[in-house]
């Protein structure tokens, strides 16, 4: 049996509300000329950023008009966050954003190694309850694929609002020799970036009162 047949499924719903004639137009004739494809990774860029679960594109976004000379691979299987993306980039008329709608693990699998320059997971589900915990991404799975594919010296970073969540995944790194944790002192993860924009499940934190931890990794 693969390692795949354990694979659980680490989102919610695919499907929010219906979408518009211009919305579907927007999935039928822009989604696929703006998919990525690994066998033909987007060229003439700087550096190649990855961006898993990018929900509302709130960070995906930000960090693509911020930062023109790098192509941003965004992955995320919610259709209407595919739809919120859709619709900056062809109004804005922006270049290099990619998508893949669906489980970042599929891609991740076909990316080539050690080209990817920095990787982003912001609030991945929290998965709360016990018996769901084994659907989290952050595990030791997604550390060895992303291991793979971030060269030397790239950045991976992680934003989470559950303790718990904070916890486990910090156990994973732990037992993941290719990446060590950058954090000196307890400001390092407690104060988000000022090239970390909010996003909105972080938003939501800050609103309800949770603490939110902003990790930091480097591929060794
Ligand atoms: C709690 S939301 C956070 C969204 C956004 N990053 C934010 O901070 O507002 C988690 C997102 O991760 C997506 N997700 C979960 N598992 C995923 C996977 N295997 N591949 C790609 N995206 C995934 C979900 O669909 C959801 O949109």
């Amino acid at each position: 049996m693969s390692e795949r047949d354990h694979e659980l499924r680490s989102y919610g719903r695919r499907r929010g509300r219906k979408p518009s004639a211009r919305q579907s137009q927007l999935l039928v004739e822009d989604l696929p000329r703006l998919t990525f494809d690994p066998a033909t990774p987007p060229q003439g860029y700087r550096q190649t950023w990855l961006e898993i679960g990018f929900g509302g594109g709130e960070h995906l976004l930000w960090q693509a008009r911020q930062n023109p000379d790098v192509a941003l691979i965004g992955c995320e299987p919610f259709e209407d966050g595919v739809i919120k993306v859709l619709t900056a980039v062809t109004t804005e008329e922006l270049k290099n954003i990619r998508l893949h709608m669906g489980d970042a693990r599929e891609i991740v699998r076909a990316i080539a190694p050690a080209s990817i320059d920095r990787t982003f997971i912001l609030f991945p589900d929290p998965w709360p309850k016990r018996k769901h915990r084994k659907r989290r991404l952050v595990n030791a799975t997604l550390l060895a694929l992303l291991a793979r594919v971030m060269r030397p010296g790239a950045e991976l970073r992680i934003g989470t609002d559950s303790g718990d969540y904070a916890r486990t995944m910090l156990e994973a790194f732990a037992l993941e020799p290719r990446f060590r944790w950058t954090a000196a002192s307890p400001e390092d993860w407690r104060i988000r970036p000022a090239d970390w924009p909010e996003t909105r499940y972080d938003a939501k934190a800050v609103r309800e009162g949770r603490p939110r931890y902003y990790f930091r990794f480097l591929r060794i």
